[in-house]
Formats: structure tokens, sequence, C-alpha cells
């Protein structure tokens, strides 16, 4: 005999524009928690978590099709709702990086600049499910091979993604992946957050275990600098409610975060005082890009008919700096034949009472 739960349960989640049945599967976990991940662009699509009252609710940003994620009107807005992103999440620069020497040019998707993956990334494409149960949960598997050129991209990368619902209410996404060449990998989940389920998440508290962030020029691409948070709209070191300070930040945040390393405490740490929902994220990543969904204009409805409006959802993007292609101080983001790149971040629910 045994106890651990029985696999996913996978559903048709519709059929992309080219004809192809998509699935979606459904972890669940002894609390209540459920999140629903597509094929396509192995996306989260749905994460029901319990409030206070222990009343499960919706918590991302998602649709109810595949055809949501490619409605003329997403590919326009383009927030990557849930994705994984690669090649290389968030920007680089000009769409260009020398690696060993020879010049490398990429799908330019972004202005000049060249942002999660390029025209057609991670989040576009199918990827191959394995539902199944590990010790700590039920898993999906999700793999892809990135051919060498895609995008621009030197290399052929084999990626696994594991994303797992634990008993102890986290998911994790264990990210791991090997080339044939060096090329840039930088893997990231865009879930967009919103643990109150109202209209916006300017009340929800954040607390962000870094003392630095990277400064960006007007395109949002490092200058290099790691500039000290105290003192201004970045200081998340204790908490402050998103809505806080975001008026003095043009744009809103949209930003990379230094880590701090080796404090043992999360990286992240979110609290929705109505719901008294909580989420605490680790990682062995050494940045987290804050998106506050300042490019959400109320052309996006939900699987409930909600409309998704300015910072109706945030990102805490785990990942590494932005353009360390060109940025040689950087944590590399080069992954060379024989190694093989792991990674992991854990986003933990619970509630405050
Ligand atoms: C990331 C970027 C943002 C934006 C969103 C998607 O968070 O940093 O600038 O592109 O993705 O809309």
């Amino acid at each position: 005999m045994t106890d651990s739960p029985p696999n996913p349960v996978a559903a048709p989640f519709g059929k992309t524009q080219d004809g192809t049945e998509v699935q979606l599967y459904t972890l669940t976990n002894a609390h209540g928690l459920q999140v629903s991940i597509t094929n396509y662009g192995g996306t989260i699509t749905s994460l029901l978590v319990p409030d206070k009252a222990g009343k499960p609710g919706e918590i991302v940003l998602g649709f109810d099709n595949v055809s949501g994620y490619q409605s003329p009107e997403f590919r326009k807005a383009g927030p990557y709702f849930g994705a994984l992103i690669g090649r290389y999440g968030n920007r680089i620069a000009k769409g260009k990086f020398t690696l060993d020497g020879k010049e490398y040019t990429l799908a330019q998707n972004n202005g000049e600049n060249t942002l999660h993956g390029g025209k057609k990334g991670f989040d576009k494409v199918l990827w191959q499910a394995e539902p199944g149960t590990s010790a700590e949960g039920q898993t999906l598997k999700l793999s892809y091979l990135s051919k060498d050129g895609e995008e621009g991209y030197p290399g052929n990368l084999t990626v696994t993604v594991v994303y797992t619902l634990t008993a102890d209410d986290a998911l994790k996404i264990d990210y791991s992946a090997t080339t044939d060449k060096a090329t840039p990998v930088n893997l990231t989940n865009h879930a967009y957050f919103n643990l109150g389920g109202g209209k916006d998440v300017l009340g929800h508290e954040v607390t962000l275990a870094a003392d630095r962030y990277n400064v960006v020029d007007a395109g949002l691409i490092p200058t290099g600098e790691l500039r000290p948070v105290q003192g201004t709209p970045f200081d998340f070191t204790s908490p402050h409610t998103i809505g806080e300070r975001i008026a003095q930040v043009p744009g809103g945040y949209d930003h990379n975060w230094v880590l701090n390393s080796a404090t043992g405490q999360p990286a992240a740490t979110v609290y929705e005082p109505t719901t008294g929902r909580t989420m605490e994220v680790t990682t062995t990543e050494p940045g987290l890009q804050f998106y506050t969904g300042n490019f959400l204009d109320g052309t996006l409805k939900g699987a409930s008919g909600q409309t998704y409006g300015k910072h109706a959802g945030f990102c805490l993007e785990t990942q590494h700096f932005p353009d360390s292609p060109n940025q040689p101080k950087f944590p590399s983001t080069i992954l060379k034949p024989g190694q093989t790149l792991h990674s992991t971040t854990i986003y933990k629910f619970g509630v405050r009472q």
C-alpha cells in the first residue's frame, strides 16, 4: 500500500492556431492548493490557494483556454502571463552579444533589445509533458529542445523544468539545461500574482532581501551600477506596500534587485492583509525582477471575466541580472558543453490570521 497522491489530472485546453491540441495538467495537494499548467509555454494558468478562512481562491492572472494566450490582444500586450521564459529571461541590449570572439545577433522584440527569448521564446513553444509524483507531491516535468540558432542563440539547448506542488504548500520549480555549444541561458517563470483577488495589488506588503538593485537606462538595460536601496523607494528590506512609494518610480517597479546571498531569509515575502494570504519566495538565483504589471491596460480579461488593468498583478521573476552577456562584472549566464545548469525557485504559501 502506498499513500502517495495520484498523478496530476490532464484535460484538453484547446487548440493552438496551427491546430495542435494542448493539454492542461492540474496538480493538487491535501490542503486545497491546486495549480494548473499547460504544455503551451509551460504556462501556469491558475493557482488556487486558501485564504485565512480556509477558502481557496485564484491568485494568478490567466485564461481558461489556450486561445487566450494566442489572441491578437495578448500578443500585442505581451505580458507573458505565467509562462516559462527563455532562452534568456529579461533583456539583452541591442539583441547582440559576443561569446568566444564571435558576435551573435538575436531576434529583437523590445525596441532594439531582445526581451524574454526573442520573437518566439519558450513561452510560445509546446513542451513535452510528463505528469508524475515524487516524495514531495505531484509533479509535472516539461522538456524542450531549443535548436542551434533558434532566435539567434548558439547551441542545441535541452531544457527540463519540473513543477512540484508540495505537501507543505509550495510550488517548486526546478530548472535544468545542457548545451552542445556555449550559450547564455537565464530561465524564469513570469507568473503574475494577486493574493487578494482585488482589482490591483497596491495594498500587498512586500519585503525583499536585497540591499542593492540594478540601475537601468531608459530602455531598462542595466548601466552596471548596483545601487544601495537605502533611502529610496526600492528599499523593501522592511515591509512596505507596493502602492506606498510607487508614484516616485516613473512607470512603476520593473527592476532587478540584487539578492543578499547567504542571509537564509526568503528572497521575497508578500502579505495580503484582506485575505491573510502570504507568499515566500526562495531561490538559487542572484537576482529578482520585481515587476508591478505597469503595462497592463485593461484590454485583457481573465477566466472569470475580470479586467486586468494596471497593477492587476505583480511578478517576482527569479533570474540572473538583465544583459549579463554584455556585462562582464555580472554573475555569468554562460552555459558550456559538459556543464548542467541547475536552478530552483520555491513559492511557498500560507496565511496570517
Ligand atoms: C518583464 C519586463 C517588463 C515587461 C514584462 C512583460 O517583467 O521586465 O518590462 O516586459 O516582463 O510585460
